[in-house]
């Protein structure tokens, strides 16, 4: 994050902290029943415009083929309410902790924008990040099984360290952990830059990412 004053020649560059913040939704069921609709009905009246940009993913990815898809998203009121509860509660968790002050500057916060994606049994992604956005995050719509979103560490040099990424893999983290407990109906957040990917999925799963800024910083 950048921050600076261009008359004084002044500024300061703070690396993002590493954090996945985790929250169950509270009214999953009803925004499931009415936005998993709109997107088979959105992914079928765009059939032809399908294409996929990633280097090696198989995931459709909304964000590739339709500018427009994130209107049916930012009206959807309960979803927003849901984000933004999300937000707030990240916030308190951060400064909470003492990993940074923002509390007063997130009430500038932005939902930048916001797509879906489907992935069919066999689906994956690609290593990733959100760069330049502050904030992202990932609401699980449908997922039955396990998920296995996995985020890296980049500040880990060391590849087979401990905690070089981490998943919601109970294996991994430890059963009795809340974030093992992540599965369909959660939004997790973590910083825009943070590198993650999706290992193959085994069963239909369909998310909603978003990205959130926040003015008075410029990138990272
Ligand atoms: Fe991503």
């Amino acid at each position: 994050m950048l921050k600076e004053s261009v008359k004084d020649s002044a500024g300061i560059f703070y690396f993002p902290p590493r954090f996945i913040y985790h929250s169950k939704v509270e009214k999953h069921n009803t925004i499931k029943r009415t936005l998993l609709p709109e997107i088979e009905k959105h992914l079928e009246e765009n059939a032809d415009k399908i294409v996929n940009r990633w280097v090696s993913s198989n995931v459709i990815s909304s964000y590739h083929f339709d500018e427009t898809n994130g209107e049916m998203l930012f009206n959807n009121e309960e979803l927003m309410n849901a984000i933004w509860e999300a937000f707030n509660e990240c916030v308190f968790f951060l400064d909470d902790d003492a990993w940074a002050n923002l509390t007063e500057i997130s009430k500038t916060a932005v939902v930048r924008s916001m797509w879906y994606n489907k992935y069919k049994p066999g689906g994956n992604q690609e290593i990733h990040n959100h760069i330049p956005h502050h904030f992202s995050g990932i609401y699980y719509l449908e997922n039955t099984g396990i998920v296995n979103t996995t985020w890296y560490n980049p500040d880990n040099y060391f590849p087979g360290g401990d905690y070089d990424h981490v998943s919601c893999d109970p294996n991994l983290i430890g059963p009795d952990t809340s974030m093992s407990k992540i599965s369909e109906g959660y939004i997790v957040m973590f910083p825009g830059p943070l590198p993650h990917y999706v290992p193959e999925v085994k069963h239909d799963k369909t998310t909603i990412t978003f990205n959130i800024d926040i003015s008075g910083f410029s990138g990272y």
